[in-house]
Order: structure tokens, then C-alpha cells, then sequence
């Protein structure tokens, strides 16, 4: 199926691996001009270097920790600049320090909302404004099914993931009259470098094999295993694509059936 977004430009942050490399990867198989960052830029360049082989055009990297605002305003003037503008947008970040409420700390949350919140803020306005010239745009927030289902020590994912539902429903209804819909993607259990620590770290606290915890863990999927990232990044482009055209305001759970609520 062509998914309609050839030549579009999308940006993915934080895509040197994991959710956001394969976000990046499937955006390039559908024929989309790609550009990517993390923080660093040994990593993000040779990232856009693999990229590169598989796509129809050479991927755009630069090196943007999210946590700096005088980077992400580099990032988007680099970006903007080599492109001219952005249709696609994927709001992805690193991930927080998972930790009790009791046991977090002032300069805990600051990092995490340095993080994951304000750069989120500051992307989608610069590139709302040729979004809303072209009459066609996507932005999609990458959040976590833990705004729906919290997680012990998840608090501080929960709590700026929140904040960004609340921006996505707002925003879905702001831009809607210019063709530029906004959506959210919660992720649950994807088998990246990420739950892998986590799941290492889990193994150590409780001392016991991490295979016990990964199976703990897919015992509550319905579907009884992790997620891979191309499964999460399949999804986020149907969602960009031109195919998603009657769905703004939605959150989309991509979780093997993890989240026990009926809606
Ligand atoms: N995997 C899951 O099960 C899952 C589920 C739900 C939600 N999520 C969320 O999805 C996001 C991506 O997770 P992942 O599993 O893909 O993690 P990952 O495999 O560890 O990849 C994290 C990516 O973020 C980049 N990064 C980290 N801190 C950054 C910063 N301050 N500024 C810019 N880039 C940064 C890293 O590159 P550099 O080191 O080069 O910066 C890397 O490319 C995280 O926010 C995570 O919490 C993951």
C-alpha cells in the first residue's frame, strides 16, 4: 500500500536507536525525506549513515541534546533551514529516571521536564507556521501507555507524558482547520536498549535472572511478549500517513493488548 507521504520531510528526534531509528527507518521505506538528532553526534551520524543505505535519499543528522534549548533552537534552524520546512513531525525523547514520587528530587524533575516537555513545546511551534501555509502536517507525540496505566516508579514519565496528552488533544483541535492533524503513540514493553536496562536493573534490585523478569513482564500482555520497535514505528506511520486522514486528537496504544481498560 502506498502510504502517500513520498518526498514529505519528517523530523524524528532522539533517533539514534531504538523507537525513534526505526520511526526514522520505515518514514525512508515510504519514500520520505528524513532528519534525525541525538545528543551525540558519533552516534546520530553514523545512525544516518545506515539510514542512508536503505533510503531513496541521504539522511539529514545533527546532533541535538533536548534537554538544551540553544540546541533544539540549532536543531530546528538547521533543519528548517536545509529543508524549508517540516510536514512530519515525531516528538520523540530519551527516556526519564524511573523513580518513587517519595524518592524524586527537585533536579530529578527539572531534568525530566528539561527533557521531555519543554523541547516538545518548542519543536511544535516552529513547525506549525509552514504547516499551516501548506495546508497539510502532522505532529506526533510519542508518549508511553503509562499515561493511561501508571507504572510503579514511573511518576516522573507519567507526569510529563500527561502534560503532552493534554497538548496533543488541545492541539489536534487548534490546527485541525489547516489540515494538520495531531495524535498521540503510547508505546507499552518494546524490546529496545532501554527496557533492557530497565529490565537489567530490575533483575539486580530483586536478584534474580533477567529472563524472569521479561517473562513477568510479558505475562501481562495479552499477546505474552515485548513489542519490537519496527512494530511501534509501522504504526507511527500509518499514522503520518496520508492513509490516517480522518484521525486528529486520537492516542493510539501499541501495547500487545497491555492496557486493561476498555477504551
Ligand atoms: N522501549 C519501551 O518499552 C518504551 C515504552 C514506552 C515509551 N518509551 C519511551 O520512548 C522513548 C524512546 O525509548 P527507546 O526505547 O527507543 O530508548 P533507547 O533505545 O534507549 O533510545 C533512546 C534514544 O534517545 C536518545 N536520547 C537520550 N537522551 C536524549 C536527549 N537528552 N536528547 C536527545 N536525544 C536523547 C538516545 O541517543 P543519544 O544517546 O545519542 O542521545 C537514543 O537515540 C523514551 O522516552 C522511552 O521512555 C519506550
Amino acid at each position: 500500500m502506498d502510504l502517500g507521504i513520498k518526498g514529505k520531510v519528517v523530523l524524528v528526534t532522539a533517533a539514534s536507536k531504538g523507537l525513534g531509528y526505526s520511526i526514522a527507518e520505515a518514514m525512508l521505506a515510504e519514500g520520505a525525506k528524513v532528519a534525525i538528532s541525538s545528543r551525540s553526534e558519533e552516534n546520530i551520524n553514523k545512525a544516518a549513515e545506515q539510514l542512508s543505505q536503505s533510503g531513496k535519499y541521504e539522511v539529514f543528522s545533527t546532533p541535538a541534546d533536548l534537554s538544551k534549548s540553544t540546541d533544539v533552537d540549532r536543531l530546528m534552524d538547521q533543519v528548517l533551514n536545509h529543508f524549508g520546512h517540516v510536514d512530519i513531525l515525531i516528538c520523540n525523547t530519551g527516556g526519564p529516571k524511573t523513580s518513587d514520587f517519595v524518592d524524586t528530587t527537585s533536579e530529578d524533575w527539572k531534568i525530566g521536564l528539561d527533557m521531555m516537555l519543554i523541547p516538545v513545546l518548542n519543536m511544535t511551534q516552529r513547525v506549525i507556521p509552514k504547516m499551516q501555509e501548506n495546508k497539510w502536517g502532522r505532529i506526533i507525540f510519542m508518549t508511553s501507555t503509562w499515561v493511561k496505566q501508571p507504572r510503579k516508579s514511573g511518576v516522573i514519565s507519567t507526569m510529563a507524558r500527561s502534560a503532552i496528552s493534554g497538548l496533543s488533544k488541545h492541539l489536534s483541535n487548534e490546527l485541525a482547520k489547516d489540515n494538520i492533524l495531531v495524535n498521540q503513540v503510547l508505546p507499552g514493553p518494546t524490546w529496545t536498549d532501554r527496557s533492557k536496562n530497565i529490565t537489567n536493573s530490575l533483575a539486580e534490585k530483586r536478584n534474580v535472572p533477567v529472563e524472569v523478569i521479561k517473562d513477568e513482564i510479558a505475562e501481562e500482555i495479552p499477546l505474552r511478549r515485548y513489542g519490537t520497535a519496527e512494530e511501534i514505528a509501522n504504526s507511527v506511520t500509518f499514522l503520518a500517513s496520508e492513509k490516517a486522514s480522518f484521525i486528529t486528537g486520537a492516542s493510539l496504544q501499541v501495547d500487545g493488548g497491555q492496557i486493561k481498560s476498555t477504551v
